[in-house]
């Protein structure tokens, strides 16, 4: 036994608790030809703020984001850019985060914005975004928000035959010349093809796709769009990228005068999380921001457009930008005894709230000070699934109840595809460049959740 599991719970309980011995074969981090384990840090604060503190305003599990942290990578990704390319725009992905804290950070940093449904587009509009300030993309569109959108001017990024005829039969009922985009797919080493959107550029549909819109003579071409994936950990995918688009640019150009206003490709850069299937830790293999911009500007040299009509080169990185700057604190619910021998541990948080948890390896640390030997440790939420498990396998030190964890890197794709499911989903908060902080999502209540039920008059 340890010296944790003698440990006596508080005054409440009248005995130790009592856990039947098992030999735990303790690892201590010992030099290996990968050189030494990794020491596990306690996270006591969060940009400053005691966890403690911010569990005492909020409540647990909580979300919790760095207004610094953004804003730094939003800059850096920016200037960096700026250095490569005489016009250069950012455009927020909604879907990486739309809670509308977070997208007023990059709205005042000069953002676009860049939506795919007509529920985001809302959101941007809500928000003060202009109309002509959000580019919209994804597979299905309403007619009913084309018929608001292509008169306001919003940059509709076409992905599919049906969806141009649509447009082009909206601009002639409104009698209006809509600019547009044509979103292409393409092959490029190091990313899986994400052939499901937009028109292919090696088979030809994309130049297919191109005459026809002239053809119409109802819109304006002014932009091409490719989005190659998502965590893309190879940055010669962007230069590839930006290669074969500059190529489809000048082609255009020199073959049917096309003159194009921007070139957007899209997002994908990884933040610092790991893959589950990645060798090493995110912190050693993601790219930094500079190696993709490099990568970006080695493969645009491509284009043959005179200075002055060069297009803005509109990227569209979500993850990369936000990952980094959120965190969830959860709490320690029980410890347990697994048969393999191992630890198991009950929190608060589970993947209905740590989606990424499926094809991450979250960097998971204790926020408070910690005694005793790490061990083999499994992290359960709270869930009543098997299924809820936030990390498999971890070495892990001693946790009592009560105690916090931080997941750190997980303010991309969770607080939106995060499920209401068994639980309440938990508050939002932020802290601010100043070291103050508040809430930017409430934490859910019955009402709120019943809000949209119905008991029908038979029952
Ligand atoms: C069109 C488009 N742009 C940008 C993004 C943001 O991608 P990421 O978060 O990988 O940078 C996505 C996400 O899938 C997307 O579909």
């Amino acid at each position: 036994m340890s010296e944790h599991d003698m440990k006596t719970p508080g005054p409440r309980a009248a005995r130790p608790i009592y856990e039947r011995p098992t030999i735990v074969r303790h690892q201590l981090g010992m030099m290996n030809k990968f050189a030494r384990a990794q020491a596990i840090e306690p996270m006591t604060r969060i940009d400053g703020v005691a966890v403690a503190e911010l569990v005492a305003a909020y409540g647990s599990p909580l979300f919790v984001f760095s207004e610094a942290e953004i804003v730094r990578r939003y800059r850096e990704l920016h200037d960096y850019l700026a250095l490569r390319h005489p016009r250069v725009r950012l455009a927020w992905s909604y879907k990486t985060n739309y809670l509308d804290a977070i997208c007023r950070i990059f709205q005042r940093e000069g953002a676009l914005a860049e939506v795919v449904s007509e529920f985001e587009y809302d959101k941007a509009l809500r928000l003060g975004f202009r109309p002509d300030e959000i580019h919209f993309n994804g597979p299905d569109k309403s007619e009913e928000v084309l018929l608001r959108a292509l008169p306001a001017g919003t940059i509709i990024h076409i992905d599919n035959f049906d969806e141009l005829a649509a447009i082009e039969a909206i601009a002639r009922r409104l009698k209006i010349r809509p600019r547009v985009a044509l979103r292409l797919n393409l092959s490029v080493t190091g990313a899986t093809p994400w052939s499901r959107f937009g028109f292919n550029l090696e088979s030809g549909q994309a130049r297919d796709a191109v005459r026809r819109l002239l053809a119409g003579g109802a819109l304006e071409l002014c932009g091409l769009h490719a989005h190659i994936g998502t965590f893309i950990l190879e940055v010669g995918a962007y230069r590839e990228l930006a290669e074969k688009i500059a190529g489809f640019a000048n082609e255009l150009r020199a073959e049917l005068g096309v003159i194009l206003e921007f070139l957007d490709l899209g997002g994908g850069f990884a933040s610092h999380n790991t893959l589950k299937a990645q060798y090493l830790p995110g912190e050693q293999a993601t790219p930094s921001l500079a190696r993709y911009v490099e990568a970006i500007a080695e493969g645009l040299a491509a284009l043959q457009y005179p200075p002055a009509e060069a297009p803005t080169l509109i990227l569209e990185a979500g993850r990369a930008l936000v990952d980094d700057a959120g965190s969830l604190i959860a709490t320690v619910r029980a410890n347990k005894r697994l048969p393999d021998g191992r630890r198991g541990v009950v929190l608060d948080a589970g993947v209905n709230l740590l989606f990424t948890a499926f094809w991450y390896n979250h960097d998971v640390v204790p926020a408070q000070a910690f005694h005793g030997m790490p061990e083999p440790t499994v992290l359960y939420g709270p869930l009543c699934m098997n299924i809820d498990v936030l990390r498999e396998h971890l070495v892990f030190p001693p946790l009592e109840v009560g105690d916090r964890l931080v997941f750190r890197n997980v303010g991309a794709y969770n607080v939106t595809q995060w499920l209401q499911f068994i639980t309440y989903r938990p508050a939002v908060a932020l802290i601010g460049r100043g070291g103050q902080h508040g809430e930017i999502r409430r934490r859910e209540d019955l009402d709120a959740l019943v809000r949209y039920e119905a008991i029908p008059a038979w029952l």
